[in-house]
């Protein structure tokens, strides 16, 4: 059996209606899954799109019901809802703060507790995936709130893994930067593949953790980011380095 067939399996992915998000539905679905995905302004014209917003408790719930009323099951979900604009951490505004860290820390736990009371009742269980960052793993200046958020989303993998073993898997990938959000050349110098991650390559490690060669796999961290970030206190050596394999 291909473990990376997911007929039969059904999946959410929050925030799925662009970016990231949409890639990952879009290789679900080549895979053969259901999906369903949600988003802020979905127009609820697509049938696999409904309209909800992660930091609301209750629209969370209906998100994951819906999908489980219609598909009868839920396997997979990507708490993939996320973001946050750049602002000085001395002059933002308390509520800007708090929306930051509601979207990308408690968002994905009011899903997620709604996602693990249908996998836990089901004999196959289920996978929980987080989108982290790199923004929570070093300082984030400029997105100080996005950071400590994705750190603690990262975290909440971990414990929430320890909490619903055996039947559901919680991991998080920590994503670097992505083609579609920034432009190449900032990330050429920095990150050691010299690119940024096509959101492809952020949907096939999805496929990767929620398949069953994932099986044992929970409550880890899959870096997703081309090698990290090379020292900015190293740049000489990078470029004698790199000039040498030329
Ligand atoms: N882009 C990068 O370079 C990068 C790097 C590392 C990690 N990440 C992470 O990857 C994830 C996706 O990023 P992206 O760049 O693809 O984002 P994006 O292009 O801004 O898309 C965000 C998606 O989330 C939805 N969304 C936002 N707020 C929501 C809410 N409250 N409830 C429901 N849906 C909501 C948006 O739809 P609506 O606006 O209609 O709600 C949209 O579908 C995020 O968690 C981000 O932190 C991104």
């Amino acid at each position: 059996m291909d473990p990376l067939d997911f007929a039969g399996r059904a999946v959410v992915v929050t925030g799925g209606t662009r970016g990231i998000g949409a890639s990952i539905a879009r290789a679900f679905r080549a895979a053969g899954a259901d999906v369903l995905v949600c988003g802020r302004t979905a127009s609820g014209t697509d049938a696999g799109v409904v309209r909800a917003d992660v930091r609301d408790p209750a629209q969370a719930a209906m998100l994951i019901k819906t999908a489980a009323d219609r598909f009868g099951r839920l396997d997979v979900l990507i708490n993939n809802a996320g973001g946050g604009p750049e602002a000085p951490a001395a002059s933002a505004s308390p509520r800007l703060h708090a929306k930051v860290i509601e979207l990308n820390l408690i968002a994905p736990l009011h899903v997620s507790q709604a996602a693990n009371a249908v996998m836990r009742e089901q004999a196959t269980g289920g996978v929980i995936l987080m989108i982290g960052s790199v923004s929570g793993t070093r300082p984030s200046p400029g997105t100080a709130a996005y950071g400590a958020a994705k750190a603690g989303l990262h975290h909440l993998a971990t414990s929430l893994a320890a909490e619903w073993a055996p039947r559901v898997r919680v991991n998080s990938l920590v994503v670097g930067p992505v083609a579609s959000a920034v432009t190449p050349e900032l990330v050429s110098r920095t990150v050691p593949m010299g690119r940024p991650a096509a959101a492809e390559e952020v949907a096939s490690a999805c496929l990767l953790l929620a398949s069953p060669l994932a099986g044992y796999i929970s409550g880890a961290s899959l870096a997703v980011h081309g090698g990290g970030e090379w020292p900015a206190y190293l740049a000489d050596l990078r470029d004698t380095a790199y000039r040498a394999q030329k």
